[in-house]
């Protein structure tokens, strides 16, 4: 197997990831570290929208393997994830092969059976297969990250065969036989925790729950991707989020939706958050009707109670 760099410490797998735009808290850091050390896949499980798809996407920044994305959905299976052949393509040789023979009348039996079994071997080769995510990463011969996203949306069937990849990396192909992979992939699985995966899968895996963050690292995102939005302004902010997600909410805002918002604020030149700019711009982070509602509520009507700071003060001094 082809060895790909190793991190010496987990401080290094944080600044690297920190390099890659990407803000990892101590324990997504130490398990980045583990996981390549250790070699053993990763379960992070978590709300949508806290960064679970984009620790992969660093992760493949950071350390130069590229990216390979399977997207789970409802009725994945193998033929879309591991390989599938290409019959039409098969098809057209046969016919090609067929028109070809027709032009040689008069063949033997014999030779018409060998030609078959050199066409047979010629349509079971790699030339007629669609590579599907899970074969690609296999197959790669530099190192990769493979992304299994969402795996929460396939069904437990389709989560045996991902565990008989995982455990061997290995993928057998009847007419071809066994591919090993080369080199081992770092591999991230993601799941929101729409249905309880297997405890079989979960034994595999290195696990790593994300949460939303708190209000000094939401910041530290926020800013990072709106760096031109008013400290004080992304603070009080990200101090709103908070208060809304305090909701019961049936969709509460993630980080993609505070950014989102941040963004937003920065398009409209707000500078403050007060009651207005509120009910002008929270459909950006809710969206649900009830939710609506219930912000509007609670949070807004808060915020029209509360006097805005002086112009220019930031809370960072
Ligand atoms: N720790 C972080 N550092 C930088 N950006 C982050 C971080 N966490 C989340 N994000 C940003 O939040 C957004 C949503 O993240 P994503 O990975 O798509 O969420 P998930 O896969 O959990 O639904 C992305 O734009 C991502 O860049
Ligand atoms: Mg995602």
């Amino acid at each position: 197997m082809a060895e790909a760099k190793q991190p010496e410490s987990v401080a290094e797998v944080r600044e690297g990831l920190a390099e890659a735009g990407y803000l990892a808290d101590e324990s997504s850091a130490l398990v980045s570290f583990l996981a390549q050390r250790l070699g053993k896949p990763v379960l992070v499980e978590g709300p949508a929208g806290v960064g679970k798809t984009e620790l992969a996407k660093a992760l493949s920044r950071d350390t130069g393997r590229k990216l390979i994305r399977l997207q789970c959905y409802e009725g994945l299976d193998e033929a879309k994830a591991l390989y599938e052949w290409n019959y039409r393509k098969q098809l057209l040789r046969i016919q090609a092969e067929a028109t070809g023979d027709h032009a040689s009348p008069g063949r033997e039996a014999e030779a018409e059976a060998s030609s078959w079994e050199s066409t047979r071997g010629d349509i079971f080769s790699e030339d007629f297969l669609f590579t599907r995510p899970l074969l690609e990463a296999i197959s790669a011969t530099e190192p990769v990250v493979l992304l299994i996203d969402e795996i929460d949306k396939t069904d437990q069937e389709f989560e045996a065969m991902l565990l008989e990849v995982l455990s061997d990396f290995q993928i057998s192909i009847p007419e071809l036989g066994v591919i090993e992979a080369r080199t081992r992939p770092l591999v991230l699985l993601t799941s929101n925790n729409s249905r309880e995966l297997t405890e079989a899968l979960k034994r595999r895996c290195l696990y790593l729950w994300l949460d939303y963050p708190s209000v000094e690292r939401e910041l530290e995102i926020v800013r990072l991707h709106t760096p031109d939005l008013d400290e004080s302004l992304a603070r009080r902010m990200v101090e709103v989020v908070h208060m809304v997600r305090q909701l019961d909410l049936k969709k509460p805002p993630s980080i993609a939706e505070s950014i989102d918002w941040a963004r937003t604020l920065l398009l409209i030149g707000a500078d403050d958050i007060d009651r207005e700019t509120f009910e002008q711009s929270m459909s950006i982070i809710v969206k649900h009707r009830s939710d609506i509602d219930l912000v509007a509520e609670r949070v807004a009507v808060k915020l029209g109670d509360m006097t805005p700071p002086p112009a220019g003060q930031t809370s960072s001094g």
